[in-house]
């Protein structure tokens, strides 16, 4: 229900009795918002039926061929797991990459659009098109298509496309609009008023960004189970750390101090780089313990059996995993996860599942070497400081063209919906954890060790550290395996 609030519509209690009753309703729920457009403010429960038989016509196709029969197999798991869905989408659709790509853009524009269409601090709505000085004021939603500042006075020159056209417009050095740097690429609504005279640019008076809802329900486990976040294993580098690896296993055997807290962890999530990769960056053979990625992978697969096999756990490749780099990433291909334990799920980078009702995002966290560079302040050190800043446009990795490659594929994989209840990451290798209206954000450290490369990017790790998460509140314990037995800090417990 708040869900379809969100994005301003109403539905027929019939509607959503039946949408519940489908194994994914999240799923078919966003489906009913592409398909009923902007003009509708209803959904039915004809468009429910239409949808539903609809998907099942369809095969799905998130489990690769083979292992669906071996995670039938698996050892059922007492927290539930429900896979909302899967940020790559299949191939593109278009074989002109123009076309390609012009199908991705509208798609984001349009997802993000609608979770900014209808509200009253955007005014008189219009397409850029229709826009007219004589409204005196009216607002737009637009993507970002370039900003750029005047030599002399420093007031920035946003140019806006929708689906309509595309727009010049003035944002005023210091006014509102000009607080929260403007990224390109990003999708927003922007109130303007009219110059008298003809021939000026409107002028932005304010801006309104996607952003999560200030009051939404969250979800809650109704049992005290626990979740285990994990990120950069980089097995077969030369740094990956053994020592610290053994101490987590043995920690979650119940071997080590707490062992039943250990025992209250069903799951563990890991947000990419499971392997250190070939050829990721010059030279990396010099830092590499096992040089073949298909033994990279055998090796992974020793390392996560080692872990109870009580535990469901799921993981998201990242730029170092042998999978395209273009992201949304699909998942791992069938012969690089056969020699892994039965208990895991390979998914696409990101992915966003529900473990017993938590709504959580897993994304590996490639956007931040373009985000960390276009925001002032930003650093590798405070990454979460940087995932606010995705959650307040709904987008993982929205700057096109620059060092993280994206996938011209005809929905936008990377656009954060349902706004989730955890955003995880990885890539920085570094160790943080905030809040920010009700999510909990987490970057989930590394189990590799300073490298050179790394030295050279000026890049200093924190690693070895696990984040258990309590999922019937989310209060969250940081546990640090870098100096031996694990040392606990936070509420989580
Ligand atoms: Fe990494």
């Amino acid at each position: 229900m708040h869900y379809f609030e969100e994005h301003h519509k109403l539905v027929e209690s019939g509607a959503l009795q039946l949408l519940l009753t489908d194994h994914q309703p999240l799923i078919v729920s966003r489906e009913l918002l592409e398909r009923s457009g902007a003009e509708s403010p209803f959904v039915t429960r004809e468009m429910v039926e239409e949808v539903i038989a609809r998907r099942r016509r369809l095969p799905t196709p998130t489990v690769p061929a083979g292992r669906e029969e071996m995670l039938a197999s698996a050892p059922r798991r007492a927290v539930p797991f429900e896979l909302l869905s899967e940020g790559f989408s299949g191939p593109p659709v278009a074989t002109q990459p123009l076309a390609a790509y012009e199908a991705l853009f509208h798609s984001r524009y349009r997802a993000l659009a609608r979770l900014l269409r209808g509200r009253p601090s955007l005014p008189n709505l219009r397409p850029i098109q229709e826009l007219r000085a004589s409204d005196g004021v009216a607002s737009v939603i637009g993507m970002v298509r370039e900003v750029r500042e005047t030599p002399q006075r420093h007031h920035l020159i946003l140019t806006l496309d929708d689906e309509s056209g595309s727009v010049e417009l003035l944002v005023p050095k210091d006014s509102p609009g000009s607080r929260v740097p403007i990224l390109p690429d990003e999708v927003l609504g922007a109130t303007l008023q009219f110059a008298k005279e003809p021939g000026r640019l409107p002028r932005v008076a304010s801006i309104d960004r996607p952003d999560v809802p200030a009051s939404r329900t969250l979800g809650r486990s109704p049992r005290p189970r626990r979740v285990l976040f994990l990120s950069d294993l980089h097995i077969g580098s030369r740094s990956f750390l053994a020592e610290a690896w053994k101490e987590l296993v043995g920690f979650l055997r119940g071997q080590g101090p707490r062992p039943e807290l250990a025992a209250s962890i069903d799951h563990v999530v890991i947000a990419g780089d499971l392997v250190d990769g070939i050829g990721i960056y010059p030279r990396q053979e010099r830092d590499l313990a096992i040089s073949d990625v298909v033994e990279q992978y055998a090796e992974l697969g020793r390392r996560l059996a080692e872990l109870p096999e009580r535990l469901g756990i799921v993981a998201v490749p990242g730029n170092h995993d042998a999978v395209c780099p273009a992201e949304p990433q699909p998942a791992l291909s069938d012969s690089l996860t056969r020699g892994l334990p039965p208990n895991v799920r390979i998914l696409a980078n990101p992915s966003t599942f529900a473990l017993e009702g938590v709504v959580v995002e897993a994304y590996h966290g490639r956007s931040f070497d373009d985000l960390i560079p276009a925001l002032p302040g930003a650093s590798y050190a405070r990454p979460t400081e940087v995932m606010k800043r995705m959650l307040l446009m709904r987008h993982l990795a929205p700057i096109y063209g620059d060092r993280t490659p994206l996938a011209p594929l005809p929905r936008d994989g990377l656009v954060i919906d349902p706004a989730p209840d955890i955003l995880v990451t990885g890539h920085a290798h570094t160790y943080g954890v905030d809040r920010y209206r009700g999510v909990l954000l987490l970057n989930a450290s590394t189990w590799q060790a300073e490298t050179e490369y790394q030295r050279m990017r000026n890049i200093t790790p924190v690693p070895a550290r696990a984040a258990v998460v309590d999922l019937a509140t989310l209060n969250l314990l940081s546990l640090d395996f870098s100096r031996g037995p694990p040392t606990f800090d936070g509420a989580g417990a």
